[in-house]
């Protein structure tokens, strides 16, 4: 009692000299076979920030016409994808990329389907609210009216406070991206039926078929854990106990319009921002985590399942052939293609679906809070 006193004493005298009050410290909710990920210094988690992030990510007035969010494209469902091959933004013009996963972004060392530059949440997210190639949140030139509009909400006023009380709660769009940020660093999802039948010692948690799927899956004939391995199923990776990242990026020969491996020319991939012609094609290898609820799949949502994923592009060296050219001579060495029979792309889809987290795609945490809100006040 006598502690909780003089701490909330010297919270008291820390505000009225104006230094940070102490924060609750950050807490992971994380299974003991996870490392933690890797946080930047400069943004720390803390519970006040995330809960701020959380009410702006589900905030429509991020947008010119206060029509989306960032949910609108993010939603947790489907594992905070769309549903769409391509997304419209705030003036329906759709661009040439499919919304992505969200599920354990804070262990991503790149971000987006090409982009090697592209490292920080903090930044990435400029790209949907001010970029206009193509127009998303359309939010370029009217950063005042953004801040404007949050200040007249006194909920903001009070979460911006309690979330940087070294910054007196000034609404910038350094706090705005930090707390943002800090909510999708939240967004884990580790509870799926494979992880309990792995980790959790549930023999039972997965079905037989299931786990010949994780047979193939890991085989040499099928050769998809080489890029979509590892905790994340992703061969993109960093965490706390990692000294260096892992970054890679593939050419799945999904397209060979000229018989030389080319990509429709406004999609092609890392040669968009390198120019390297070694570039061509070349995207992220995906987390497959909640991957049954994500489709339809690839980075323009060509591919409508995932029995067509595995059928008509990985066993047939890539989907040039099923357009009848010829294999992508740029393809990776291990897009190889593979015989498969009915019964075993049954098994391996089984194996994906058994990477479906339920608990993730419903948990009231990541939810819109402000459903709840307009639900809990008559
Ligand atoms: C109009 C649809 C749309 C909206 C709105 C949108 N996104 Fe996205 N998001 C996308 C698309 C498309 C991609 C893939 C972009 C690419 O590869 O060029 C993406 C990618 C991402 C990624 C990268 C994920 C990964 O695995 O690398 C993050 C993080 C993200 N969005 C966060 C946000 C946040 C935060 C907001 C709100 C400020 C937002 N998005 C608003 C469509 C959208
Ligand atoms: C050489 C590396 C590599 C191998 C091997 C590989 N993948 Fe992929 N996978 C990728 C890349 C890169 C993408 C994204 C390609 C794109 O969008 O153009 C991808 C995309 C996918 C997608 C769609 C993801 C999404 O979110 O849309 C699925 C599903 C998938 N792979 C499953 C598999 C399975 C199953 C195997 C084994 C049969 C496999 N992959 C083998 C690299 C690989």
């Amino acid at each position: 009692m006598a502690y909780r006193c003089i701490a909330v004493a010297l919270t008291v005298v820390a505000l009225w000299i104006g230094l940070p009050a102490a924060a609750e410290p950050y807490v992971w909710d994380l299974p003991p076979w996870v490392p933690e990920p890797v946080v930047p210094a400069d943004n720390p988690m803390s519970f006040a920030k995330v809960e701020l992030g959380r009410y702006l990510f589900y905030d429509r007035r991020l947008s010119a016409n206060q029509s989306l969010s960032c949910a609108s494209c993010h939603q947790q469902a489907l594992g905070f994808t769309d549903g769409k091959a391509r997304s419209p933004g705030v003036d329906g013009e759709v661009g040439v990329r499919s919304a992505m996963a969200l599920a354990n972004v804070a262990y991503l060392p790149v971000l987006t389907w090409a982009n090697p530059a592209q490292r920080r949440l903090e930044t990435q997210m400029l790209v949907p609210l001010f970029g206009d190639n193509p127009v998303e949140l359309g939010m370029m030139g009217k950063e005042p009216e953004l801040f404007q509009r949050l200040a007249v909400d006194p909920l903001y006023r009070r979460l911006f406070r309690r979330a940087f009380p070294e910054q007196q709660g000034r609404i910038t769009l350094a706090t705005v991206a930090r707390a943002i940020a800090c909510f999708e660093r939240t967004l884990l999802s580790f509870n799926s039926p494979y992880d309990r039948y792995k980790h959790g010692g549930d023999a039972d948690a997965i079905s037989e078929s299931a786990k010949r799927g994780e047979d193939l899956f890991y085989g040499e004939r099928l050769e998809c854990s080489h890029c979509h391995g590892g905790f994340n199923f992703t061969d993109n990776v960093q965490h706390a106990k990692m000294r260096f990242p892992e970054v890679a990026f593939h050419n799945t020969g999904l397209y060979n319009v000229d018989g030389r491996g080319a990509y429709p020319p406004d999609n092609p991939g890392v040669r968009a921002v390198t120019a390297d012609a070694d570039d061509e094609g070349k995207f992220r290898a995906p987390s497959l985590r909640n991957i049954a609820v994500t489709a339809p799949y690839m980075h323009d949502g060509s591919i409508a399942t995932l029995e067509d994923v595995i059928r008509h592009h990985y066993a047939l060296k890539g989907l040039a052939v099923f357009n009848g050219a010829q294999p992508s001579p740029l393809r990776d060495q291990f897009i190889e293609g593979f015989d498969i029979s009915d019964d075993e792309v049954a098994d391996l889809v089984g194996f994906l679906t058994s990477l479906t987290d339920d608990r993730f795609l419903k948990d009231p945490r990541f939810a819109d809070p402000w459903d709840t809100r307009r639900s809990s006040t008559p």
